[in-house]
């Protein structure tokens, strides 16, 4: 076997409702004045209105920061920081999907260690400890929860990833009753991300081991299984609660045998065209699969013994009837299919290949080599 290691947060809450023991969960991490990490959408539906007030209402004095927007840029980052720095606050709780986590880690780290965000890009270039840290995840997705990583962006269009073990949070609370509202599109996106994270993390190339394996299939379980009634019966607590602990289960996964290809061709869509990171994954993930069934058909004939619904047909073309019904959930999901449906001309595509390219981090994790001609392929493919 060979050797590896496993990390992940401390420690994890699963229980629908638990965001209302906020308040004592924050104090044992010794938090008197928590700066609350948010995006203006979460503010604006009310979720957080009885958090704020059992924060309060116990005594700790809150710093709130909720102009985090999607794919946070740098500018966020720095106010979020600011704002917490001016609060002079003493721990953090990311509050939301993985925009507001995201961004709540970096405060954590840098309003402790004093380093400079241009600084701490790429992998384990993160100095000294964080602030005590508290994830709520509201999206069914990213997993940021569970992961050492923060994706920021850093131009017009493109992103940059931080990865370092104190990005770990200390506590992770998955309270499903805070995704009951998630609106279907964004459930379904998120979803499929999560899906894309275990898929990934089940093929990665250098760091996949027996205990990633095991949390994405998993993962898997629960998600395929639990994707559509979610999407389509937004308040069934059981289905939520299932996403939520599946999306959690997939991030384990993924923070240690990392994601590949189908983040790698996701993220420029998201950078040039800003379409949600899930949508970006679920645009792509056909076309990828199709490519590297020649290095992974082994790797996704397993998982088709645990994604498609039923075991009919021979084995042997079990990998092809997955990539096919993971193809056919986006359409039941009303996800659009099709790049050109996004408003994204032909004529982009090759640009999009060279952007591609540059996340060479996350390629060197697939089972099968991508040059810029195969990414060009992809992208047609997906057009
Ligand atoms: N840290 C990681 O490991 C990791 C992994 C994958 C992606 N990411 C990053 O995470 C970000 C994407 O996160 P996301 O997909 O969770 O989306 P998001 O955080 O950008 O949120 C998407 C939208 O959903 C809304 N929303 C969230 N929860 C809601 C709820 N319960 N009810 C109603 N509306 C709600 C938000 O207001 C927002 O408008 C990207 O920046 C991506 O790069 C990070
Ligand atoms: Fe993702």
């Amino acid at each position: 076997m060979t050797p590896f290691t496993f990390s992940t947060t401390q420690s994890l809450i699963c229980e629908p409702g638990a965001s209302d023991r906020l308040a004592e969960i924050a104090a044992s991490l010794g938090m008197q004045r928590p700066c609350v990490v948010t995006d203006g959408g979460l503010l604006g539906s009310g979720l957080l209105t009885p958090v704020l007030a059992h924060l309060r209402a116990a005594g700790l004095t809150v710093t709130l920061f909720s102009e985090v927007v999607a794919d946070p840029p740098e500018a966020v980052v720095l106010g979020a920081l600011s704002q917490a720095r001016d609060g002079r606050c003493d721990g953090v709780i990311g509050f939301g999907g993985g925009s507001a986590m995201d961004t709540a880690k970096l405060v954590a780290l840098l309003l402790n260690n004093g380093q400079r965000l241009q600084d701490v890009y790429g992998v384990g270039n993160a100095q000294g400890k964080r602030l005590p840290l508290i994830q709520v995840p509201t999206t069914a997705g990213t997993g940021s929860e569970v992961t050492p990583i923060a994706i920021v962006t850093t131009g017009e269009t493109t992103k940059q990833g931080v990865v370092a073990p104190q990005l770990l949070p200390d506590i992770a609370v998955l309270d499903a009753r805070l995704t009951l509202g998630l609106p279907p599109a964004v459930t379904a996106a998120t979803g499929i991300d999560a899906m894309v994270h275990a898929i990934e993390a089940y093929t990665s190339k250098h760091r996949k081991n027996p205990y990633s394996d095991m949390l994405a299939r998993e993962a898997l379980h629960r998600l395929a299984r639990h994707i559509e009634a979610a999407v389509q019966t937004g308040h069934d607590e059981q289905a939520r609660s299932e996403m939520l602990l599946g999306a959690m289960l997939a991030g384990q996964a993924f923070a240690n045998a990392p994601v590949a290809a189908v983040h790698a061709l996701a993220y420029p869509l998201g950078g040039v065209y800003h379409i949600p990171h899930g949508l970006s994954n679920s645009l792509v993930l056909p076309h990828v699969l199709r490519f590297n069934l020649e290095s992974a058909r082994h790797e996704y004939t397993e998982l088709a013994g645990i994604i498609l619904p039923q075991q009919e047909g021979h084995a042997d073309d079990a990998a092809e009837r997955m990539i096919d019904y993971l193809e056919e959930l986006a359409v039941r999901l009303a996800l659009p299919t099709r790049l050109r449906e996004l408003d994204i001309p032909e004529s982009a595509l090759g640009r999009l290949a060279a952007d591609a390219m540059l996340q060479q981090r996350l390629l060197v994790n697939n089972p099968r080599e991508v040059t810029e001609a195969d990414a060009l392929a992809i992208y047609k493919a997906a057009w």
